[in-house]
């Protein structure tokens, strides 16, 4: 049976009933395999001009519509993606548009959840990057929203896409190094002394639309660090790193270890080298506790750059029976010796104790070395296909919500400077009422969460 999907029509953040049964081709499962997805690009920066990269890879792509706040970007890609696409700074005129299949949104955190649930409403499938939103309570929102309008949506985490990753998650999980006990993810940059800089705040550029680019977010003067690209390094609009790197890895640990939420984590850190006007930490350690006893851990060094390891790597697992090292698309094993009788006591009067402690000992498990490719044009089309199927795609933002929500909770404990217990099924903290109060935050006006 096919469904109808009710279409909303928006004013400025405000989400007014609409009593229009609306349904694309795409929503109501009627697109073939050859027909095209028309598309709608809602941020168009770093990247924004990724994705479009991508989604180029595939002939079923159309370029219909292109958004963003900044119109120097918009001229870009509409030279990049050729022909005649409507273009806006106001995404909703995006939404409104009935041949529009679905939409891809590349805009800063802050602008997530919003955009969104809008473009649920409006009955477009949606790409969305991650980190998918600012908080834990936009996330769920964001997943209530997707189910109530029957949407396929795809969270940026194109790792779910490589078979690399894949094969990784495959290996783990069938035993080949064991027992996971730690899982460690890491960040470095050496960013001192200057890091971004200290501009003063000024006039924004007259290309740009500074208030659509705040949206939700409070009312502050322009500061080139606080917009394009470097938004990343203020609060109000990211969790910095922890979020941006530290939900790819902390998706591939959940995935890895079969879980989708933490038991409880703790962190510390600050800005303790690098003298810019940031407000997010250069050092940092998270520790979270998983089900089933198992620690994993994000250490953002930006103001020292040496590998953590032997190996060079972003992520790591440790289990009883080997190491499996991940970085840019290659995996690696090193397996573990392991004992095959308990301990013995180091007993000095004994000089032979030494050479049986090693005899008791087997090697653990192969070694392992692979390689393999990691794509957005191969989360793109996993989108496309699942927009033409109807099929979940391989990473919805259900996924992409409890991947996020891992590290905000990480910058929960940091702003709480405490260890946090949390239930994931009513997503809550249950040992510290004021933490739940950073779960969410409050919208500047005109703007609502729906
Ligand atoms: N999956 C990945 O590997 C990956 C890589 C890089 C960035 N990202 C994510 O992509 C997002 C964007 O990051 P970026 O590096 O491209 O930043 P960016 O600043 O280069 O691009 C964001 C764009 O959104 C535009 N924008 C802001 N408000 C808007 C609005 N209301 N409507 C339309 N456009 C608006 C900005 O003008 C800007 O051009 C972030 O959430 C980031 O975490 C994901």
């Amino acid at each position: 049976m096919q469904r109808r999907i009710t279409r909303r029509r928006f004013s400025t953040g405000m989400v007014a009933a609409g009593a229009a049964a609306f349904a694309s081709k795409a929503s109501m499962g009627a697109l073939g395999a050859n027909d095209r997805v028309r598309l709608g690009f809602i941020g168009l920066g770093n990247r924004g001009d990724q994705l479009l990269t991508a989604f180029q890879a595939h002939k079923d792509a159309q370029f219909v519509a292109l958004c963003d706040v900044y119109s120097p970007y918009i001229d870009f890609a509409r030279k990049k993606v050729g022909g005649d696409p409507f273009t806006t700074k106001d995404y909703r005129h995006v939404l409104d548009r009935k041949d529009v299949d679905a939409v891809v949104i590349a805009t800063p955190d802050h602008w997530h959840a919003l955009q969104f649930i809008h473009a649920c409403a409006a009955g477009k499938d949606v790409y969305v990057e991650k980190p998918v939103s600012l908080t834990i309570g936009e996330g769920r929102r964001m997943v209530e929203a997707a189910q109530r309008y029957e949407r396929i949506t795809q969270a940026g985490i194109q790792r779910r896409s490589a078979p690399i990753c894949q094969r990784m998650v495959e290996l783990i999980q069938s035993g080949a190094i064991g027992k996971v006990t730690v899982c460690r993810c890491y960040h470095l940059e050496n960013e001192s002394p200057m890091g971004i800089g200290s501009p003063a705040d000024s006039e924004p550029p007259p290309e740009l639309d500074w208030d659509m680019w705040l949206g939700p977010a409070p009312k502050v003067p322009y500061n080139e660090n606080r917009c394009l690209y470097k938004f990343r390094w203020f609060g109000a609009y990211s969790g910095g790193q922890l979020t941006n790197m530290g939900t790819h890895y902390l998706d591939m640990i959940q995935w890895a270890l079969g879980q989708d939420a933490p038991t409880g984590v703790v962190a510390l850190g600050g800005r303790y080298a690098v003298d810019d006007n940031r407000d997010i930490p250069d050092t940092l350690e998270v520790v979270w506790e998983y089900p089933g006893g198992t620690l994993a851990t994000f250490s953002q060094y930006n103001a020292n750059r040496a590998p953590a390891d032997a190996k060079g790597s972003e992520l790591e697992f440790r289990g009883t029976e080997g190491t499996m090292y991940y970085r840019g698309g290659r995996i690696e094993i090193v397996p573990e010796v392991v004992r095959t009788e308990p301990r013995p006591a180091l007993n000095p009067l004994d000089r032979r104790a030494v050479s049986r402690r090693a005899a008791a000992t087997r090697p653990a498990g192969e070694a392992l070395v692979e390689s393999g490719r990691v794509s957005e044009a191969d989360h793109a089309r996993n989108f496309l296909d699942c927009i033409k199927s109807r099929k979940p795609c391989i990473c919805p933002v259900e996924t992409g919500h409890r991947s996020t929500s891992a590290t905000l909770l990480g910058s929960i404990a940091l702003q709480r400077k405490r260890y946090i217990a949390w239930d994931a099924q009513a997503e809550r903290v249950t040992n510290d009422p004021e933490a739940n109060a950073l779960l969410n935050y409050a919208y500047r006006q005109p703007w609502k969460l729906g």
